[in-house]
């Protein structure tokens, strides 16, 4: 009886891991895709708490995959994504990614979506020289890790600029509370950029405030900001609890805008009895919005649409865009081999990605511009483009 393919090919590298194992060998790093394919690594929150972030990237890296693999793929070989769900749960993207790169000796790594989880995986793909590509991991510290950390989108700095001064200008706010999840690099490096370029503007900040991640009830926190009366308050959070926060924040009779950043971008913010009601007035910013006005991001949403029948958003966007990069870098490279990519990868000038013209930084870091939404008629609307 013949094993399928798939167990077959485990069973073969169980037995080579064993083998170099007994040789006393440490497994080297990625492989160079010398076979008929090129492994291509991604760790993604499929399921738990960030699901939502999960799903949206990784369905955009593998409409990405499709493409690239239909068009002939590159140097004459397909694609093969091999993706590790960490659950949402810290510790559990450095296994994932050690796996990827012992076991399935991928060619680079993409992923993730919250910074917290790219931290985790950023030392070992930094360890075993394989590129990492962080699609939307927004924190400064996740580039930081590593010359082999790379990624497709902005950083915090410039997104607490953007929303500094959307704060000042279209909410007329001088006096602002921000409200921080302090377990997440992402909310603790957002809420403070975010202060700093407030302040600096002449804005105040009346109160600061912190929850942590299982946090549920936030009613304490709310009233202390309340006593302050700010005219707006920033939460630099995760769609899941800002929607709590917010309908909290009603209930309370707090009626001023709420408003944040990426994070706050997923359909399920917008679910649930009284949510949207809630949110009515509120705005976030964020990587790309299918009603722009790009024919690249047209046809994008397009294809899109027609695979998972349903609009993409920044994540599905970025995801998209970092396979993209990674198949380009290997063009330009004319190699797969990891330590290739990566002077290839940093390198990268006038990409063209679904989200905007990507150049990257000495920091690995694209500068690119981000957009605000604002939610409307129980709706995302796009609302504005902010060049860097
Ligand atoms: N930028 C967020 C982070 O660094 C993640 C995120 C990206 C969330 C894009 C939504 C959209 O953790």
């Amino acid at each position: 009886m013949s094993l399928p393919t798939a167990v077959r090919r485990r069973v073969f590298l169980g037995v080579a891991v064993a083998a170099l194992i007994a040789a006393g060998c440490k497994p080297s790093g990625g492989g160079a895709g010398t076979g008929t394919d090129i492994p291509v690594g991604e760790f993604a929150s499929l399921t738990g708490s960030e699901a939502a972030f999960g799903r949206a990237s990784h369905n955009g890296t593998v409409l990405a995959i499709e493409q690239l693999n239909a068009a002939g793929g590159v140097l004459g070989k397909q694609f093969k994504l091999i993706t590790e769900d960490n659950q949402s749960k810290d510790g559990e993207s450095a296994t994932a990614v050690k796996k990827l790169i012992s076991r399935d000796k991928v060619v680079a790594i993409l992923g993730e979506v919250a910074s917290g989880r790219s931290l985790e995986a950023a030392p070992i793909c930094q360890q075993y020289k394989v590129p990492q590509i962080s699609p939307s991991s927004t924190n400064p510290k996740v580039t930081e890790m590593g010359d082999y950390v790379f990624r497709v989108c902005f950083v915090d700095p410039f997104q607490g600029t953007v929303m500094a001064k959307f704060a000042a200008k279209t909410l007329r706010a001088k006096k602002v509370a921000v409200l921080t999840d302090v377990g997440a690099p992402y909310s603790v490096g957002l809420g403070t950029f975010f202060k700093e370029r407030f302040v600096a503007d002449g804005g105040t900040v009346v109160a600061e405030q912190k929850f942590t991640k299982d946090d549920k009830d936030f009613k304490a926190q709310l009233t202390a900001i309340k006593s302050q009366a700010p005219d707006a308050i920033f939460v630099p959070a995760y769609y899941g609890q800002v929607t709590l926060i917010v309908m909290q924040a009603r209930e309370l009779g707090i009626t001023v805008p709420l408003f944040g950043g990426d994070g706050w971008e997923a359909p399920e913010l917008l679910q649930g009895p009284g949510a949207a009601a809630a949110l009515e007035g509120c705005y976030f910013s964020t990587h790309f919005s299918p009603d722009q006005d790009s024919p690249r991001a047209k046809e994008f949403v397009k294809a899109y649409e027609a695979k998972f029948g349903a609009k993409p958003d920044a994540m599905a966007a970025l995801g998209y865009d970092s396979a993209l990069l990674l198949s380009d870098a290997i063009k330009r490279a004319g190699s797969a081999e990891p330590e290739k990519l990566r002077p290839v990868l940093a390198a990268t000038k006038d990409f063209d990605g679904v989200t905007g013209k990507m150049t990257l930084n000495d920091k690995r870091n694209a500068e690119k511009s981000a957009v605000i939404i604002g939610i409307k008629g129980g709706k995302f609307v796009y609302t504005e483009t902010v060049n860097p």
